[in-house]
């Protein structure tokens, strides 16, 4: 027997979850709305070891069963905009974390190298042609990974692979991350299969 009290309090958590869900809902919604309006960028140096680095930080104490490590071993600089830029790697460590058993490794890699060609199962944005360098963002996890039918569409919004689970957001995160990604010049990419756990890269071209 569950006494009233504890009853109560969890229609009261569940009410509160529900609630903090429709305000991310219309951050999201104001977030894709104002950059579909207006789709510009400021044009500042951003180091993205660092942004690496602060957002692991952020998810980790909201996430804390999460070990999540950071591998960037010198600084690589682009041209572009920081609150954007820190928000796509925010939804990428923030899913790496949200859409995974409690405990599943996450690993974030910052690297500077030759512009990788377009590969992965899915893609959204272009290298402007010519690039030779390329910043690189990479976020893997050791999760139970995407369906192939289910990759092809995870940039698409609302595109939730379980409509049922709670967990995360209205499907809008990787979206807004795809929007912000190719308004820089720059590539994101999804690869995974059920079992090996997802890589989400972000590419963009250096200065
Ligand atoms: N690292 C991941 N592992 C497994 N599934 C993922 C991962 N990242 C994203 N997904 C799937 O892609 C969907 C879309 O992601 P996103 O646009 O960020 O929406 P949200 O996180 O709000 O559900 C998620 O609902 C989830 O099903
Ligand atoms: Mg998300």
């Amino acid at each position: 027997m569950v006494a009233p009290d504890e009853r109560a309090d969890r229609w009261m958590s569940r009410i509160e979850d529900e609630a903090a869900r429709m305000a991310g809902l219309v951050d999201d919604l104001l977030v894709l709305a104002r950059f579909d309006e207006a789709p510009e960028l400021e044009r500042e140096p951003v180091e993205l070891g660092e942004i690496a680095e602060r957002v692991a930080a952020a998810i980790g104490a909201r996430a804390p069963a999460t070990p999540i490590t950071v591998d960037a071993p010198e600084p690589v600089t682009v041209t572009g905009d920081r609150d954007r830029i820190r928000q796509v790697v925010e939804n990428l460590v923030g899913n790496a974390a949200a859409h995974t058993p409690p405990g599943t490794p996450v690993r974030v890699a910052v690297a500077a190298r030759p512009a990788p060609p377009a590969d992965g199962a899915a893609a959204v944005g272009a290298l402007p042609p010519g690039t030779a360098r390329a910043a690189v963002v990479a976020v893997h996890d050791d999760g139970p990974g995407i369906a192939p039918e289910d990759l092809a569409h995870v940039f698409d919004r609302f595109y939730r692979v379980d409509q049922a689970r709670s967990r995360g957001g209205a499907g809008l995160g990787l979206s807004i991350s795809a929007a912000f990604v190719a308004a820089h010049g720059g590539r994101i990419t999804a690869d995974s299969a059920p079992g090996r756990g997802t890589d989400f890269t972000v590419v963009l071209p250096m200065a």
